[in-house]
């Protein structure tokens, strides 16, 4: 068992993470911080906390506004931010607005994290995904095997989900690599992908594939129109538990995050999508997969995207 995961942020995927914590039995402990009036972090654990008897689990919780609720966390995970809507004047903030605001969170975040709980292991989920976790591991001077941005588990998560569906057989039977940024360039890997150990293609026509691609690039937006307000957020929720339990339990799992790179895939100092070892050290080693040319085409451009982003962080200092 975990002696206590640190929360940041407890709006729907922050809601889902403690309860899921709880179920799990995961962790002794869970802090939550969130800045929202009055006391939206209390009220989320206790609401929660007055369910530990019917679950049956001795899990403390504790809420805050203020970061020092994180003191002593083995794990963060972060989802702060805040989501496109219209301003009291009516008006939507531009994307560069948004970027602007969040960064500013996030840098909130990240000295909160760096006061309280310097040694946990951090995995970021608020998005702009990308941005955002460069942001933290800038400002906390992270270790870079320690931090991580979810994104990889679901997005792969997702793939696995539309193919099954394609090819009429369990979601346990797939295997699937989706790498770069998170975003409509992100890169389903179609030839590291299995079912059965098998190829794909095998089960799912070319045409079909190239469909179900596009829709895995697009699928956080296909969500986030079906619900009208907010996006997807026990899916995200859920990954990124899959990643604290590699950790946590020194599983050596080999999952999809975004991982700091240090010259892998000709990549040098930007966090991207690719598969890793999780262990009790954290990412423990990046794992290379040969690309095809169409492959390595699309890596390239999704690459091209996260620095356009992450030049744009840098900006705002
Ligand atoms: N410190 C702590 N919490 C904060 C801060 C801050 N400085 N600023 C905002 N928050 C809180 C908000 O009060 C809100 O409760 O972050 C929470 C975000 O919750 P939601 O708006 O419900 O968003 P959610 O669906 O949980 O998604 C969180 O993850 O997938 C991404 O795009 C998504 O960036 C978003 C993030």
């Amino acid at each position: 068992m975990i002696n206590k995961i640190g929360i940041v942020g407890g709006g729907n995927i922050g809601g889902v993470l403690v309860s899921e914590i709880v179920s799990r039995r995961l962790a002794r402990n869970v802090g939550l911080v969130d800045v929202a009036p009055p006391e939206f972090a209390k009220g989320k654990c206790l609401d929660i906390a007055e369910a530990t008897p019917v679950y049956g689990a001795d899990v403390n919780l504790e809420g805050s506004k203020t970061y020092e609720v994180l003191a002593g966390a083995d794990f963060v995970i972060n989802t702060a931010g805040v989501p496109r809507k219209a301003k009291p004047d009516g008006t939507f903030p531009s994307r560069e607005e948004l970027l602007a605001t969040n960064l500013k969170i996030t840098d909130l975040v990240a000295a909160g994290i760096k006061k309280y709980a310097p040694n946990a292991f951090v995995i970021s989920i608020a998005n702009p995904l990308d941005a955002i976790v460069y942001r933290l591991f800038k400002k906390m001077k992270a270790k870079p095997h320690r931090i991580m941005g979810m994104a990889g588990v679901l997005d792969s998560a997702r793939y696995k989900y539309f193919v099954a569906e394609a090819a009429g057989v369990s979601v346990e039977n797939l295997e699937a690599v989706v790498l770069g940024g998170h975003g409509d360039t992100m890169v389903p890997i179609r030839s590291a992908s299995r079912i059965y150990g098998l190829p794909v293609e095998q089960f799912v026509s070319k045409t079909k594939l190239a469909k179900i691609e596009a829709r895995t690039r697009a699928a956080g937006g296909e969500v986030v129109g079906l619900l009208g307000s907010g996006s997807a957020f026990v899916s995200p929720a859920i990954s990124a538990l899959e990643m604290v339990e590699a950790i946590a339990f020194d599983k050596k799992k080999i999952i999809p995050v975004a991982a700091y790179l240090q010259g892998e895939y000709g990549v040098k100092g930007l966090f991207l999508g690719v598969p890793v070892i999780l262990g009790k050290d954290g990412i423990e080693k990046i794992i290379k997969i040969k690309l095809t040319a169409d492959e390595k085409k699309a890596l390239k451009n999704s690459i091209n995207a996260v620095k356009k982003t992450c030049a744009e962080v840098d900006k705002n200092k």
